[in-house]
């Protein structure tokens, strides 16, 4: 089998080439159409999670958590409420943590893509160290997280959680807050595809290192779409470079070193900035028009996994549970360190001395009551935090990343034109001094002023390139994957179908001669990535089966004329999401062999009596299969059906396309990632236990309604008022109610559902609902009553004077807007109301205030208000209801008759209601 291999741009073209079209400055976008969509990019870190969105009519900042903070803590935890539990965020979740370490999580981003195998045991260790998790394997062979499950309690619990899943809620969350920004939602169909010219909805951009693998790539975006969402993928350092360039122009070429402490790990990107003419790929524009662009073009990078942030925590944690032992271990009977609860409030102690020392040669520390009612108190020197990192070997791994982005950009420091800091960490005095240590000279480096933040916006400003609608300065980013990969064919051919360099494809087509039966080959990293992807980790991304050729040349096989046939495969192998890999859009094409006959069976097999229907017919449904791809949702399938049909129309129509499906064979159990009936059932997961959180809300506030309502009862009972308007008796039933009711929602309360709750505010309330009834009632009675009779006198005046007009109409023979009917309905209402009003008043009057009102002032002015509305409708009336019957004449000698013939007088009159209303007409008496 041959096979030939084509980089296509395609009609992804925009995709393709990573076109980034930036906003001068500001946004000017006031002014951009209402459907314009939006961009919300989300930076996930080790300990913070960022968030940033650019739309039209607002201002471009970063989303605000609840508790209006500029960034969230990457926690989720889990707290349990009555019989169901709540799920926590942000501080909230950091903060509960140091109550339930077993019921937090923290940290997760480490976990992302990663196996409970042995060559991942570092992470997943270093995982289980910060609140002592217990890592399981998934089904998958990930990471799963367990936490404490009371088998005898009611709480509908999931004890078990993946990593994405959790991740999932905690992006869900933060989706949240931007929709609620944004005032739209993430759009979750078009963001990884092809978004252009697909208005409405957010789209959405995540984050990663540039050092994620394709299992780590795939895990973030498998956590995004459990949140509803299809991110692209944006590595940090472009992002950041995306930012930079934002502010500037570049006369001349200029290369920055963006540096980048994180909590997880320490990156180098060595970035070329240039403005050069392009080709303007858009859809918008036509032809090879060619523009002034910037160019942001990664040309290198270069980590430390697990260096930065969380690890300063940690040392400064295990040296503060050393003292601890030191000092009360004896009292406490054993280490400190099998205390998971007072270990998470050390860590975060750690973190809070951590940010004094950045400023300060000395923190002192307090925890209080920190384990069996030992308080603990210390100073720590920053001398020795830093001795300690340095003992740890972390600090040449500080600077080792921008050695490594050089080598791989072929650049020198000298050809650097600045180090450009992002990330807080940058700002430790620690790493300053290791990269003066490492010879970069200070006048090299450039503080960001934003430095935390730069990421989050460059990759926003990333995302809205997409969306044409954005009225920007044109600037193309080339983001950088750092590993090649391979295609390993069955056979052991290999070749490098993405290379490791700035990315620019991201999708390839290859085309198989001569398939005649199902293959198998291989993607993965190739030999040089090894290094770069750390020791022991397996390079093989997934092996792919291509299924259906059996199938479909079975008939041909069984009649002995698979030779007579010609036979190849077309597929793409797509990098969309940037660097998780995909293989989508394969055909198998049959057509007979040059020259020969088609006879017999061959000729039903390729159909040819019916030519266009046999072909159309012959395109099997069936969906592409692809690593981890919705496929249904994406655009690419309806392109695809119309690439086939366009391919249809262009050979003769005997050829024979059937669309064929792949299926992943993991060889590496990280590597698969999340089938659709897994997203569904996480997914189902995941609203289980949202839908428990919205319970435990409603059960709060009927609770909290309760103890509001209770306290406004205990003031009522001793207010004159209210006195006025109760029998003694009733007092004191509300009293005994009210103190049975408050015993109780401290008791049994606690963990009553809701309907519970509802109804015992109910039965208080229906004890002081008639008191709340009477006193409104004496407040509204004498004005009510009031209105009712003078509107009664008014409208017992129009009938009257209407009457009056109509009757000397009649008599005149002219055309009047009333009718006969009408006012008698009209005098009956009245009538019938005033005889009510009457009765229900001199019962009312009999009443005292401590007694139930008969006569409602709610019901008088209902009564009093339709009469009047139905007045005030006849009065704006402007056509004639009656009017004279055409002939004049033979009306006045009808009516003489009529006068005459008493008995018939009414006959005319009960007909006249059937005939058509729209029509005005005289009334006959
Ligand atoms: C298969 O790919 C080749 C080029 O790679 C293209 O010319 C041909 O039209 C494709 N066939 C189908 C059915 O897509
Ligand atoms: C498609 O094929 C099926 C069976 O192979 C047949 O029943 C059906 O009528 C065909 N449809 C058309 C439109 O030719
Ligand atoms: C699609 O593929 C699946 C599994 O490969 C198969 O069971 C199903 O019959 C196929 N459907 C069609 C319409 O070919
Ligand atoms: C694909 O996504 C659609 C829409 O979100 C959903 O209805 C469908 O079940 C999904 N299919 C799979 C296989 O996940
Ligand atoms: C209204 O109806 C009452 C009896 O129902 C009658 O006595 C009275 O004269 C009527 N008034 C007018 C103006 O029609
Ligand atoms: C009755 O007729 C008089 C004189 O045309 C007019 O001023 C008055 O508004 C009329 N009243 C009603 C209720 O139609």
């Amino acid at each position: 089998m041959r096979f030939t291999t084509g980089r296509t741009a395609g009609r992804h073209s925009t995709a393709f080439s990573m076109l980034v079209v930036l906003a001068l400055l500001a946004f000017t976008l006031l002014s951009a159409p209402a459907s314009a969509m939006g961009v919300v990019a989300f930076d996930y870190g080790t300990e913070w999670m960022k968030v940033s969105l650019v739309k039209p009519g607002l201002p471009f900042d970063v989303v605000l958590d609840r508790d209006s903070k500029r960034k969230i803590q990457s926690a989720v935890s889990f707290k349990k409420w009555g019989l169901d539990e709540e799920i926590l965020f942000g501080t909230n979740a950091y903060n509960h943590a140091t109550r339930e370490p077993k019921q937090s999580f923290y940290g997760l981003k480490t976990l992302l893509g990663r196996s409970t195998s042995d060559e991942d045991k570092p992470y997943v260790d270093l995982y289980s160290s910060i609140f002592g998790n217990d890592v399981v394997s998934s089904d998958r062979g990930t990471c799963s997280l367990k936490r404490p499950y009371e088998a005898d309690s009611k709480v509908a619990s999931l004890p078990v959680l993946t990593v994405e899943e959790l991740v999932g809620m905690q992006l869900e969350y933060a989706k949240k807050l931007a929709e609620e920004t944004a005032g739209e939602r993430v759009n979750p169909s078009v963001a990884s595809g092809l978004s252009v010219g697909v208005f409405g909805g957010l789209d959405a951009v995540v984050i990663v290192p540039a050092f994620f693998n394709a299992q780590e790539r795939q895990s973030i975006v498998d956590a995004a779409s459990l949140a509803g969402f299809r991110p692209r993928l944006v590595s940090d350092g472009a992002a950041a470079a995306v930012n930079y360039a934002q502010t500037r122009t570049f006369a001349k070429s200029e290369k920055h070193l963006f540096f980048d402490v994180g909590s997880g790990s320490v990156r180098a990107t060595v970035v070329e900035f240039s403005t050069k003419p392009v080709v303007i790929d858009s859809v918008l524009s036509v032809g090879t028009a060619q523009k002034e662009a910037t160019v942001v073009d990664v040309k290198g990078v270069g980590w430390e996994r697990n260096v930065g942030g969380l690890r300063f925590d940690l040392i400064l944690r295990d040296k503060l549970a050393a003292e601890f032992d030191a000092k009360h271990g004896q009292q406490l009977g054993g280490s400190i360190r099998s205390n998971h609860r007072a270990m998470a409030r050390l860590l975060k102690e750690a973190n809070r001395v951590k940010h004094i020392l950045s400023a300060n040669d000395a923190a002192s520390s307090r925890v209080e009551s920190l384990v069996d009612d030992i308080d603990f108190q210390t100073m720590l020197q920053r001398q020795d935090f830093e001795d300690a990192v340095t003992a740890a070997g972390l600090v040449p791994k500080f600077t080792s990343p921008i050695d490594q982005a050089l080598a791989n950009a072929g650049l020198k420091l000298s050809d650097i034109n600045s180090i450009v800091l992002v990330g807080g960490s940058t700002r430790v005095p620690l790493v300053q001094n290791a990269l003066r240590e490492a010879g970069i000279p200070d006048s090299k480096l450039a503080q960001n002023v934003n430095a935390d933040e730069a990421a989050v916006m460059g990759a926003a400003f990333y995302g809205a390139s997409f969306n044409p609608q954005f009225r920007m300065k044109e600037i193309r980013a080339y983001d950088l994957i750092p590993y090649a990969v391979n295609l390993k064919e069955a056979d052991g051919k290999e070749e490098i179908i993405f290379p490791a360099a700035s990315y620019q494809t991201d999708q390839v087509s290859r085309q198989y001669d001569n398939a005649k039966e199902d293959f198998i080959f291989e993607l993965e990293y190739d030999a040089a990535s090894q290094k770069a992807l750390g020791d022991g980790k397996d390079r093989s991304i997934t092996m792919v089966e291509i299924q259906d050729i059996d199938d479909a040349l079975k008939d041909l096989k069984a009649s002995g004329q698979l030779d007579q046939v010609d036979t190849y495969v077309n597929l793409t192998i797509s990098s969309r999401p940037l660097g998780t890999y995909a293989v989508e859009n394969i055909v198998l094409v049959i057509k007979p062999k040059a020259g020969g006959g088609i006879a017999g069976a061959l000729k039903s097999f390729f159909g040819v009596s019916t030519p266009k229907k046999a072909t159309t017919n012959a395109t099997a449904t069936n969906g592409t299969a692809s690593a981890g791809k919705n496929e249904t949702t994406t655009g690419d399938d309806a392109d695809m059906e119309g690439e086939v049909e366009e391919a249809l129309s262009a050979v003769p129509a005997k050829d024979k396309v059937v669309r064929l499906t792949a299926r992943n064979i993991p060889q590496n159990d990280a590597g698969r990632p999340l089938s659709g009936d897994e997203i569904k059932r996480s997914k189902d997961k995941l609203w289980t236990m949202s839908q428990a959180a919205v319970r435990k809300a409603a059960r709060e506030e009927a609770r909290n309604a309760i103890e509001s309502y209770l306290y406004r009862v205990r003031d009522l009972v001793d207010d004159p008022t209210y006195s006025s308007v109760s029998k003694a008796a009733e007092r004191d039933s509300i009293t005994t109610k009210t103190e049975e009711l408050s015993a109780w929602i401290s008791d049994e309360g606690e963990t009553a559902d809701t309907s519970t709750l509802k109804l015992k505010r109910a039965s208080l309330e229906s004890l002081i609902k008639p008191l709340e009834t009477r006193l409104s009632q004496s407040k509204l009675r004498a004005g009510s009553f009031g209105e009712f009779e003078s509107s009664l006198a008014d409208a017992r005046a129009f009938v009257a004077e209407a009457r009056k007009n109509l009757t000397a109409a009649i008599d005149a023979n002219l055309a009047s807007k009333y009718s006969v009917a009408e006012l008698d309905s009209l005098n009956a209402t009245i009538e019938k109301d005033a005889e009510w009003f009457e009765k229900g008043k001199k019962l009312q009057e009999k009443r005292g205030p401590s007694d139930d009102p008969v006569l409602l002032t709610g019901e008088v002015d209902t009564r009093r208000r339709k009469v009047n509305e139905q007045i005030g409708k006849i009065k704006r009336r402007k056509i004639a209801k009656t009017r004279p019957k055409k002939s004049a004449k033979k009306e006045e000698a009808k009516k003489e008759e009529a006068r005459k013939e008493e008995p018939k007088k009414e006959e005319p009159k009960k007909d006249e209601p059937k005939k058509d209303e729209e029509t005005p007409r005289h009334e006959e008496l």
